[in-house]
């Protein structure tokens, strides 16, 4: 079998206290927020995966058309001989680009989410002879140390997620993906797009519940880590399109007035009937948008292809 590493990046309580930080600064602002990644503890990647074979949950598929239509062309047009994904989850799409890389000497998946991470790697070091694995376990938001693997480089940012980071945090990120690459390199990257908001509300709002549970599962998360007694019963998941914004929110609602402690901060944060916590912004995108922000980071967009239904968008950038 081909090697599989996984390595921590960061010290083993730094996950616990940046999420303390998150929920004592989420949880006592006046609108009150939580960052999307805490939604992935093992049973919430479980659950992301249910997700993306809902029939409301287009992108997926969307994405994993077009990944089989093109991977041929994005290793002809990269050469990548290390592949870093960001936000890799099951990498069941990735399959397609590993299959194309003729060249490939290291995958280097980045999550949060060690089980998710520990799955893949060891399913495809089982089926990939000569195919090293090196999984980052890191928040793709700090700086990441690579590995010292071969270049060209190529990143992959799949599954629309980087619509999950604010305008500016997006900025912030580009530039930082920026500087793990050298010119010539590339950026692989995933954008859901514009488009009716009924399909779009659907997606992250499915009859069957699915999304439901994931964004309550975010509140297990707060329990289990810090002691806390929220009850997802006591509140209502909700998305909405902001048409201003163009992005979807995904928030939960408190069904009534109620207050949840959180003992492990000394905290009693207090919700109004009614109220509303942000949970998730998942941001959605047109071509000039895209092209404008990968070149402020110093990335020239060379080849947009979509699916054939126009939903989703897959974009090949190179580094100047
Ligand atoms: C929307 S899912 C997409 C998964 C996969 N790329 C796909 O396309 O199906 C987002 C993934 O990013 C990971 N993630 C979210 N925030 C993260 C962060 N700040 N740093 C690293 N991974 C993160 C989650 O654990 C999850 O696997």
């Amino acid at each position: 079998m081909s090697p599989f590493l996984l390595t921590r990046t960061l010290p083993e309580d730094a996950t616990e206290a940046a999420l303390r930080a998150d929920v004592l600064q989420g949880l006592t602002a006046t609108r009150k927020t939580l960052p999307p990644k805490w939604f992935y503890d093992a049973h919430g990647s479980e659950l992301f995966e249910r997700i993306t074979e809902l029939p409301e949950y287009y992108p997926t598929r969307a994405e994993r058309e077009i990944l089989v239509d093109r991977s041929g062309e994005i290793a002809a047009a990269t050469g990548a001989r290390t592949l870093i994904e960001l936000g890799s989850g099951s990498s069941e799409k990735t399959r397609h680009l590993l299959d194309a890389l003729a060249g490939l000497h290291t995958y280097v998946p980045v999550d949060v989410s060690e089980s998710a991470l520990t799955l893949a790697g060891q399913a495809l070091v089982a089926e990939r002879a000569g195919l090293n694995v090196h999984a980052l376990i890191a928040d793709f938001t700090a700086a990441l140390t690579l590995p010292g693997t071969p270049g060209p480089r190529l990143v992959a940012f799949l599954g629309g997620t980087i619509g999950n980071l604010l305008p500016g945090e997006r900025a912030a990120f580009l530039a930082s993906v920026r500087a793990l690459l050298t010119p010539g390199d590339a950026l692989l990257l995933g954008t859901d797009l514009v488009k009716d908001e009924e399909v779009l509300v659907a997606a992250y709002d499915d009859a069957a519940g699915v999304t439901a549970a994931f964004n309550k599962n975010v509140l297990s998360v707060v329990n289990r880590e810090l002691g806390a007694d929220f009850r997802a019963d006591a509140f209502e998941h909700v998305a909405l399109w902001d048409a201003g914004h163009e992005w979807i929110e995904m928030r939960l609602r408190s069904r009534a007035a109620q207050t949840v402690k959180v003992p492990a901060l000394d905290l009693a944060v207090d919700f109004a009937a009614g109220e509303e916590l942000r949970t998730e912004v998942s941001a959605k995108f047109r071509k000039e948008g895209v092209r404008a922000e990968l070149a402020a980071a110093g990335l020239d967009l060379a080849h947009w292809w979509t699916d054939a239904a126009g939903r989703f968008a897959l974009s090949l950038s190179v580094a100047r």
